[in-house]
């Protein structure tokens, strides 16, 4: 595709979406990167306090099932092209409250889609792309990889939702032939994850030597990717992605949950100077999750052999970098789960 200029980044405040929009931001002065977030509980403009004032940046609060404002958007704008990480995330919650992830991560993923056929004239140029997760393939026994090919099972509402929108954008490009590329990346980890998601609410509990929960057995799996490399592959897979194409992105990294909060256990003790193993002795197991997927590993081949990517961090590191970056960041810790983040907003972008 052409180099494309002037790129919206949807969900750009949440986690991924900040590594991503600081990478896009700092390696293209002469792209403008609009970050459009509705600011959930998830989204934090202090993942981004470095790059706000960048001439090449602009954030805009909105919510991306408003299709009035997101047609406006696009007049307003003209983009080239669109990277849409904006979504409800967490699986559990998708667990006590599927329906806003039907309206976000299906509506607005289609909205998104009108806006774009409507303004995109003969698409010449453009580029839609989704991206998604590793959880719309289903679950995994003790072998085998998801492949691109691999059948769609999802089994929670979070992943049922996010296959539903891989659906409609693909149908939208057979159907009125729109631009699209759609990734599927198993589980990140890394700097500003709102601490629900395990590896930060481990961290978080450790810190406050609170027990530690883990679901059921311990013994499910899954494949971590270091955020900074999930990143690193979206830009690549923007640029240089085969339109109607598909790419699996993933670490090679496989841990059982219980060996991944041993190892973090074991770096943060040695971190906070306290004696080896104590943090162990925190590790409670606690009622499954309902319809817990037991295994998921990624086939990132494709990607690979294709456009040449491959993760340059691996678990032992990425898990030293994590807790460091947590333990240096108390403040910041404290701020997403008191909620005085929106504080910063109002301050930072409500006009007088
Ligand atoms: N975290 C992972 O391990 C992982 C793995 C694979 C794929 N993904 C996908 O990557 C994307 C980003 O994930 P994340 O972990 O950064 O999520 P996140 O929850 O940290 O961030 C989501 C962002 O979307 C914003 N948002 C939510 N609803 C919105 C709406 N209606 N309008 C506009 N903005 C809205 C939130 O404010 C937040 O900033 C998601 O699409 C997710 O499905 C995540």
């Amino acid at each position: 595709m052409s180099t494309s200029n002037t790129i919206l980044i949807t969900g750009g405040a949440g986690f991924i979406g900040s590594h991503l929009v600081r990478l896009m931001v700092n390696k293209y002065p002469d792209y403008k990167i609009v970050n459009l977030d509705a600011l959930t509980y998830a989204g934090n403009l202090e993942n981004l306090k470095d790059i706000e004032d960048k001439p090449n940046y602009t954030f805009v609060k909105a919510d991306i099932t408003d299709a009035d404002a997101m047609q406006e958007l696009f007049a307003v704008h003209q983009f080239d092209g669109l990277i849409h990480l904006a979504a409800e995330s967490h699986v559990d919650r998708s667990i006590s409250n599927p329906m806003s992830f039907i309206e976000t991560n299906i509506v607005g993923t289609v909205v998104l889609l009108n806006a774009a056929r409507s303004h995109w004239g003969d698409f010449s140029g453009k580029r839609f792309y989704h991206v998604s997760t590793d959880e719309v393939y289903g679950t995994l026994g003790e072998t085998g990889f998801f492949t691109e090919d691999t059948a769609y099972d999802p089994r929670s509402p979070y992943s049922a939702s996010k296959a539903s929108s891989d659906h409609l954008v693909r149908a939208y490009y057979h159907t009125y032939g729109l631009p699209v590329v759609i990734s599927n990346c198993s589980n990140n980890y890394g700097p500003y994850q709102f601490p629900e998601k395990l590896l930060p609410l481990m961290i978080n509990n450790i810190r406050h030597e609170k027990p530690l929960p883990v679901y059921g057995d311990g013994k499910y799996t899954r494949d971590w990717l270091w955020v900074e490399d999930h990143a690193e592959a979206i830009d690549l897979i923007y640029h240089k992605g085969v339109n109607g194409e598909t790419y699996n992105i993933g670490g090679n990294n496989e841990w059982k949950n219980i060996d991944l909060v041993h190892q973090l256990c074991d770096v943060m003790d040695e971190l906070l100077g306290r004696a080896a193993g104590s943090s162990r002795e925190l590790i409670t197991f606690v009622k499954d999750r309902p319809g817990h997927d037991r295994r998921y590993a990624i086939d990132a081949s494709k990607l690979q052999n294709e456009l040449g990517w491959g993760p340059k961090i691996q678990a032992e590191e990425g898990l030293r970098k994590t807790a460091s970056w947590y333990l240096e960041n108390t403040g910041w810790l404290e701020r997403v789960t008191s909620g005085a983040y929106q504080e910063y907003y109002e301050k930072q972008y409500t006009e007088d």
